[in-house]
């Protein structure tokens, strides 16, 4: 394992070095390089140094030109406009710096030598509930960043804090005494598709089967209330049945799962149960420190800028007047053990927008009660899912989309444009390949669509254009890859190809290959900013520059063995790239589309 510093970081530190040897007064600057369409890359912090040592930008440009030492990557750098360095990169130095990369397994990414201890929260479904559309971001974004995170070499631990607790327990657990048999599988095999999605109608039917007797029959509903007392209290027979719909449901949750594709396992799952017996306790500390205070029999935590509508204070309620907790109080309780016992030095919160008032309100009373160091804890909002109206995505009749059901429809879509395309291109796929394919392109595409977007930014759930061929899609940087795989199949050159820096490159070699130099540093960039949009935006870059390099630069018909070597391993780097940086968003790529 090598790390190998990008040619860009390496071009950097020449000029940063050029800059304080030509000018010691500014101590160490960063000359700000950017890539350039003018130039490989363009460096423009010479203009707000100039500022500073009140100079003339083009001047301190050209002392820092003439202060650079002879070297091997740099080719050409002149001062430009108002005082840029426009700066080309030699051939040679970019694609031995790329062979350098290949001949690592993790393609030259450093591994960090400042790992984390990360608590990574995602999906947190509802027990008991249908996952619906809107788990889809925070499942999906949160499995890419874990991805990524373990990848740079954090120690993350992932949890599933799944919604398993709360006064509704009482009238489901209540009506599975009076009707034992609600619950029966109808034999559906366990840990399928089907088996799961049993589960979750046997589910509804009894949530809706309760609720109808709960809002009809009061005596019913008072046995349900003294059912929650029992379940709070330990009761075996009820607690047993709790354990048995919360199992149900996470044979519900790992169906879905496992058809999206995503890490999450029971290992991962800790509920808002979990953490039932540090309630009392965390009130009375809260309560003891001041912390919160006792508002009308309620204990509560106020906040100088948290007003409602009315101005007056709104309060995070630990613990209602009735002694019960609610959500705030676990999540309290959850921040504790995961600083306090599990260690984490760094949170992330993958959890819709919507609820960032909650998590500002828990983090500062976490801070307040000193459970929660600064910096540690973070909220990670995701926007909404859109329907093609632009409105929060429903179906027709105006209810919320099982998840379960648009992942089929994506994967049903997707078989269409396999099967399609592999006619085009005489694949003669058997219906078992394409429904393989149809599964990985289908998931891929919903999960791309949903990376590529920006986190806080709602997007428009839209299949057509989710399992498109064409324009920023995951099936766009899929095909990507199996382009370049099949002309390794075509090469039938078994050995692994070699690089040569003493040929000279083609304008479209030359954007591919300092596309592929900037893997790292956009890995290092996604893992700082928790953004891995921008991990989608690169990969899809990528793609597209493939395209004019394939056309413009014959592979297998090049003019000579070198430079045909020398494609064929631009060709390998780039297949290596887009795998590893799909797999790093949990998408899968197929050989062969
Ligand atoms: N289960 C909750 C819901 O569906 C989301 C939980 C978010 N995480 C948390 N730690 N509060 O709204």
């Amino acid at each position: 394992m090598a790390s190998v510093p990008s040619l860009a970081a390496t071009v950097s530190q020449r000029v940063s070095d050029a800059l304080s040897a030509a000018l010691p007064e500014a101590g160490s600057a960063d000359p700000l390089l950017r890539r350039s369409d003018r130039a490989d890359f363009q460096a423009n912090g010479m203009l707000a140094l100039a500022k500073r040592l009140k100079g003339n930008p083009r001047e301190l440009a050209a002392k820092v030109t003439d202060a650079l030492p002879e070297n091997d990557e740099i080719a050409d750098i002149e001062v430009s406009g108002p005082g840029f360095l426009n700066i080309t990169v030699a051939d040679g130095a970019l694609v031995r710096n790329l062979a350098a990369r290949a001949e690592d397994e993790r393609l030259g990414v450093p591994v960090t030598d400042s790992p984390r201890r990360m608590v990574i929260e995602y999906s947190q479904p509802n027990v008991a509930k249908e996952m619906h559309v809107g788990h889809l971001r925070g499942t999906v974004i949160g499995d890419a960043l874990v991805r990524i995170m373990e990848h740079r070499g954090d120690e993350v631990i992932r949890r599933n804090h799944i919604g398993d607790w709360g006064t509704q327990f009482g009238m489901l657990i209540q009506y599975l005494i009076e009707h034992p048999h609600e619950l029966d599988e109808s034999g559906a095999e366990q840990g399928t598709e089907s088996g799961g999605n049993a589960a979750m109608s046997r589910l509804n039917r009894l949530y809706k089967a309760s609720r109808e007797k709960f809002d009809a029959d009061a005596e019913f509903k008072e046995r349900s209330r003294r059912r929650v007392v029992e379940l709070q209290a330990g009761d075996a027979e009820t607690v047993a049945l709790w354990q048995k719909i919360v199992d149900e449901s996470k044979r519900y949750f790992n169906a879905v799962y496992h058809k999206l594709d995503v890490l999450l396992t029971d290992d991962d799952v800790v509920g808002e149960s979990a953490y039932n017996d540090d309630l009392p306790v965390l009130a009375r500390e809260l309560e003891e420190s001041g912390v919160a205070v006792r508002s009308d029999g309620a204990l509560c935590v106020f906040f100088d800028d948290v007003k409602g509508p009315d101005g007056n204070p709104t309060p995070l309620i630990v613990q209602k007047a009735d002694g019960g907790f609610g959500y705030a109080a676990t999540d309290l309780a959850a921040v504790r053990n995961r600083v306090g016992v599990l260690k984490a030095d760094t949170m992330l919160y993958v959890v819709d927008g919507r609820q960032a008032l909650h998590f500002k309100m828990v983090f500062e009373t976490a801070r307040r009660a000193g459970w929660l160091p600064e910096g540690v804890a973070q909220h990670l909002e995701y926007g909404t899912v859109l329907g093609t109206d632009g409105k929060p995505f429903k179906t027709r009749s105006g209810e919320s989309v099982r998840l379960m059901d648009l992942l089929g429809e994506a994967v049903e879509r997707a078989a269409g444009v396999v099967r399609e395309k592999a006619e085009q291109g005489g694949l003669g796929l058997s219906e078992e390949e394409v429904q393989d394919r149809a599964q990985q392109v289908g998931i891929g595409a919903v999960k791309y669509a949903d990376l590529s977007t920006s986190r806080s930014r709602d997007y428009v759930f839209d299949l057509d254009r989710m399992v498109s061929l064409n324009g920023d899609t995951g099936v766009y940087v899929q095909y990507a890859y199996a382009r370049v795989r099949s002309i390794f199949r075509k090469a039938a050159d078994t050995a692994k190809p070699v690089a040569h820096p003493e040929v000279e490159l083609a304008a479209q070699e030359r954007a591919l290959a300092l596309q592929l130099d900037a893997f790292g540093d956009t890995l290092a960039t996604v893992a700082e900013t928790n953004e891995p949009h921008k991990l989608a935006a690169y990969l899809y870059e990528l793609a597209t520059l493939f395209g004019p390099f394939y056309e413009h630069c014959p592979v297998l018909h090049a003019d000579t063995d070198e430079q045909r070597e020398n494609r064929l391993f631009l060709c390998d780097l780039t297949a290596r790239t887009l795998r590893q940086g799909l797999a790093l968003l949990g998408i899968r790529t197929p050989e062969r589309l």
